[in-house]
């Protein structure tokens, strides 16, 4: 099992769902954990629920905006001198909305916070990874990086971008000692699944969960131990690729919605 003693982990969108359990998974490794959300209150939520919280610390950032990613990958540097690896996890979902009934402000804003601020993320950390001559990132896509329909038109299209930053991170930094990797969850039970009235349950989703072959939702602590295989050593020969943990839901293809 990966330990993570005296690494440093940055995870976005800390302040909830899969984010937090990568921050509690990472700082139950002993890593130190940088614990970043554009809702710092959440943030610091994360943290006081931490079995370990001198682990971590909290800080606010929004990942469509390059000035606060820069402000905050440099305050984890000043903090612990380095950064080995970085969860780009923040996301928002677009209220499936269709191609023609979707707003441009709506399509701008899910492109900003799900594909601009994974790649405005990475470009900040990577000139710190590349002087270390070693670091990985993880970006979270979607079974919608694949398939249709787990979101509307921006959602789907941003987790297809994210799946192509992978890949051209991976082209641009794999041998100057940088993995990159995505990691594609299906349907798991955090607050904005909950919170949304097309998957949580819903008739088509209840009707989906007894058909696809896990027959439940994903946990967030699920994706939180695979974010810390792919992260650590164990996974050193794993470059730009999409990990799908979806209880076998696009294998099955019986998207329901
Ligand atoms: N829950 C699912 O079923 C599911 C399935 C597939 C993929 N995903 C993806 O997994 C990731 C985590 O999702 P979750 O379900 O834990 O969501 P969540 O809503 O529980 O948490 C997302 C967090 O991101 C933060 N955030 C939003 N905009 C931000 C911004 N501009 N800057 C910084 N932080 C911001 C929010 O404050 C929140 O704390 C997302 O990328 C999501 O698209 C979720």
């Amino acid at each position: 099992m990966n330990n993570y003693k005296d690494r440093v982990v940055v995870v976005t969108g800390a302040g909830s769902g899969m984010g937090r359990a990568m921050v509690d998974e990472f700082t139950s490794r002993q890593a130190y954990v940088a614990v970043l959300d554009i809702n710092l209150k959440a943030a610091e939520e994360t943290i006081s629920l931490l079995k370990n919280p001198e682990l971590a610390f909290a800080y606010r950032v929004d990942v469509t905006n390059p000035e606060s990613v820069k402000e905050a990958v440099d305050a984890v540097v000043r903090k612990w001198g380095r950064i080995d690896l970085l969860c780009n996890n923040a996301g928002i979902l677009d209220g499936h909305a269709t191609a023609h009934e979707v707003s441009v402000e709506e399509w701008n804003k899910v492109i900003a916070v799900n594909l601009t601020g994974p790649f405005l993320m990475a470009r900040a950390v990577i000139p710190q990874m590349l002087e270390q001559k070693k670091g990985a990132i993880i970006n979270t896509s979607s079974t919608s990086g694949f398939s249709a329909a787990g979101g509307g038109t921006a959602y789907t299209a941003s987790k297809h971008g994210v799946i192509g930053l992978t890949r051209q991170l991976t082209f641009e930094y794999g041998a100057k000692g940088i993995r990159v990797n995505t990691i594609c969850p299906g349907a798991t039970a955090t607050p904005m699944a909950m919170a949304d009235p097309v998957t949580a349950n819903s008739p088509d989703m209840l009707a989906a969960l007894e058909k696809f072959p896990a027959r439940r939702w994903c946990q967030p602590s699920e994706i939180a131990k695979l974010a810390a295989f792919l992260g650590g050593d164990e996974a050193d020969f794993v470059h730009g690729s999409e990990y799908v943990m979806d209880g076998g839901w696009l294998a099955a293809a019986r998207d329901p919605f």
